[in-house]
């Protein structure tokens, strides 16, 4: 197994790419499946997430092929209803094969995610908005069995903006017969983007991006080419790099308007961000102020970055409070951040940090992607050697972190154990 290790205290500076987004990679991916031509994606992420939902699509019936160099193509060939448990174990994403395979084939048969390091993270949403479409479910041996005759359209009104509650219906009702309305919908800008390609193969779906979307159901969706959106929590953790060392960087394919909020809360802090031509600058002197974070739906502070604003509030003047409110359990990496000296104090839902200390280096294991993205932060500020373990989380989510980071000065490498 790989772990990082990193010699912080360098100034980062220089120019970053940031990369194609996960989160909106992988329901297009999957929505790939009820296409009838060829699906081809530009600027998917080369990562073990996707990796994963490729090995979901071959398992399902679809032939697929990436470029390595951010070129998918996707042809769905005789599907198989059946996502296997091994697979959705490792990425909880795989549920959302649910909605297309019930709108292609009438019927799916897909692991039960189990419990995950960041809460329990139930399904309970998306089974009862297929249920008012007429899908009906039973649970046997761990899996979800779903099947139904034909899908209709139903009026949906989610207790909760659920982001891949949302995409699972979108890409259901899709295909299903006649119009389906999704209230309380989430807005979050990935769903947007599945919408949009959704629209590129045929589909007719308005309203994306505000809480009320609806659907038009077509027979029949049709391959495209498309591109997808860049990864908006990737460039707002290099947001969180630049600002944590005091650095100059230069995000470049980088999404702005999507990062209102995360920019905002840095630019509160005393990070100064700005569009220029080349693309994002970020630039932060020493004296960062810490600040109150409550991580909300989109458009909201996302929960994503809450590990990683964290991480760059340990080392900033004063005090702030964070509120975690989408996941239950998602403060695992302010007790490792502890470890590396940080003042941090953690009741229930909030988090307060107690800014202005010095981080000293540390053997620290992640137990998330994003709590892992934070460790990797305080390793770049902290006095001496970080040593990240089970880097396979970050693998999941961060393209190339390593190069990325050593290209704008960071002394950061990959030791295989
Ligand atoms: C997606 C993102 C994840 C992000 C999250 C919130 C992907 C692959 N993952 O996850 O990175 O942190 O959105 O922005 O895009 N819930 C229920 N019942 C349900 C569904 C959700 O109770 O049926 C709860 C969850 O337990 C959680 C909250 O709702 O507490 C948010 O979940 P959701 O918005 O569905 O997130 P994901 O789609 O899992």
């Amino acid at each position: 197994m790989d772990k990082l290790v990193i010699e912080g205290g360098a100034r980062l500076e220089g120019e970053i790419r940031i990369s194609g987004s996960k989160n909106a990679s992988l329901p297009i991916l999957i929505a790939s499946l009820m296409a009838d031509g060829d699906v081809f994606l530009e600027n998917v992420p080369k990562l073990r997430d996707i990796n994963t939902t490729l090995e979901l699509l071959t398992l399902l019936g679809c032939q697929s092929h990436f470029n390595g160099h951010g070129l998918v193509e996707i042809s769905a060939g005789n599907l198989v209803p059946e996502a296997p448990y091994d697979l959705v174990r490792t990425m909880r994403a795989s549920v959302l094969c649910l909605g297309p395979l019930l709108a292609k084939l009438g019927r799916a048969k897909v692991a039960l995610p189990g419990g995950c390091a960041i809460g329990s993270r139930p399904v309970d949403l998306h089974l009862r908005a297929l249920e008012q479409m007429g899908a009906g479910f039973d649970l046997d041996s761990g899996y979800i069995i779903g099947s139904c005759e034909g899908l209709r359209g139903a009026h949906v009104i989610f207790d909760f903006p659920t982001v891949g509650g949302t995409e699972n219906l979108l890409m259901a009702a899709s295909l299903a017969k006649g119009e389906t309305i999704l209230e309380n919908a989430a807005r979050e800008p990935e769903v947007v983007d599945l919408a949009d390609f959704l629209n590129a193969c045929g589909a007719r779906i308005s309203g994306q991006g505000t809480s009320i979307i609806s659907v038009d159901g077509v027979p029949s969706l049709s391959g495209c080419r498309y591109r997808v959106m860049s990864d908006r929590i990737e460039a707002g953790t290099y947001m969180a790099a630049g600002a944590i060392t005091g650095g100059d960087l230069v995000l470049t394919n980088c999404p702005f308007e999507e990062l209102e909020a995360v920019i905002a809360k840095f630019r509160e802090m005393g990070v100064d961000i700005e569009k220029d031509a080349r693309g994002v600058r970020v630039r932060a002197g020493k004296d960062l102020t810490c600040v109150d974070v409550v991580t909300l739906p989109y458009p909201g502070f996302p929960t994503d970055m809450q590990a990683q604003i964290m991480a760059v509030m340990c080392v900033a003047r004063g005090s702030g409070m964070i509120k975690e409110t989408i996941f239950e359990n998602r403060f695992m990496h302010a007790l490792e951040l502890i470890r590396m000296g940080a003042k941090i104090r953690i009741s229930g839902q909030n988090a307060v940090v107690r800014g202005g200390v010095e981080l000293i280096g540390a053997p620290v294991m992640a137990s998330d992607l994003r709590a892992s993205a934070s460790l990797v932060l305080a390793g770049l500020v902290a006095r001496g050697r970080t040593e990240v373990q089970r880097i396979y989380h970050l693998d999941r989510g961060y393209e190339k972190i390593e190069n990325k980071l050593s290209s704008a000065g960071a002394r950061i490498k990959r030791v295989s154990q």
